[in-house]
């Protein structure tokens, strides 16, 4: 059984006022983090109080992006190794708004993934196509080819260490969320491609997220897919209240239960 798991991706919002009120409400929610996974992509100041705020809470975090060198003449970018020395357990690499946005390549986001790995981290990969893609139906065709270039040059052992986000663009903060029907169907053939190019033990362990417009009242049904382990969410998880609820709502009566 795969665990659940809930990650806000705060994206460029909270200072560090914002960030010590929200996690001082959040952790103190019992049963918070047993039993399954909260997991918090902060910008990268809000970091430096993540080990403080939620200290012995099972809750992890990470970068919302990363350079792929340890350190140079790149104004403006981090380094992993900065992130290391914050505790950062994952990164999120390549959501479509640094794709389409910062114009990451999908070869600039092999080498980011390559770099997490090399560093220790767990690479939470996104992928997700246009509506324009979906509408042309070429939404598989797509998120295959992202899929194939971030597991290339991977060990097993690195892969079994990733996880993938499908987040359909059109459906990332517009309240237009997919159906669960068609988020399962992008999902399982995410997970098929990994038993194909890595193997059939790494597919069936890993995390493979929905994400895009996620709030409590659709997260069940995300959730009762067989190929949905959780969900990245952007603006719903602003509020301590509201990412609880799409905790809860998910898990309902195994919330707060700690697996054996
Ligand atoms: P949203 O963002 O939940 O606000 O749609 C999701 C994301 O970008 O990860």
């Amino acid at each position: 059984m795969r665990e659940k798991i809930f990650a806000g991706n705060w994206k460029m919002n909270k200072t560090l006022a914002e960030t010590e009120a929200f996690l001082q409400e959040f952790v103190n929610y019992p049963g918070i983090g047993r039993g399954h996974q909260v997991l918090f992509f902060p910008p990268f100041t809000a970091l430096v109080l993540m080990k403080e705020l939620i200290g012995s809470v099972p809750i992890q975090w990470g970068s919302q992006n990363m350079h792929s060198k340890d350190s140079g003449a790149f104004t403006g970018e981090i380094s992993p190794l900065m992130l290391a020395e914050l505790g950062c357990s994952h990164v999120l690499i390549g959501h479509s708004e640094r794709r389409e946005i910062f114009g990451e390549s999908d070869a600039m986001v092999a080498e980011k993934i390559a770099a997490a790995h090399k560093h220790g981290f767990k690479p939470m990969v996104c992928v997700g196509e246009t509506l324009e893609e979906r509408k042309g139906g070429q939404a598989d065709v797509k998120v295959l080819r992202q899929v194939d270039s971030a597991l290339a040059d991977l060990t097993a052992e690195q892969a079994a260490r990733q996880s993938f986000a499908y987040e359909p663009i059109w459906a990332i903060g517009t309240g237009l969320n997919a159906s669960s029907g068609d988020a399962q169907t992008m999902c399982a053939l995410i997970r098929k491609r990994v038993t194909e190019k890595v193997s059939e033990d790494v597919s069936a362990a890993m995390p493979i997220l929905y994400g895009g417009s996620v709030k409590p009242g659709n997260i069940a049904e995300y959730l009762q897919q067989p190929d949905i382990d959780g969900a990245l969410v952007g603006g719903a998880s602003l509020k301590p209240d509201s990412f609880l609820e799409i905790i809860k709502n998910a898990l309902g009566d195994l919330f707060g239960q700690v697996a054996n």
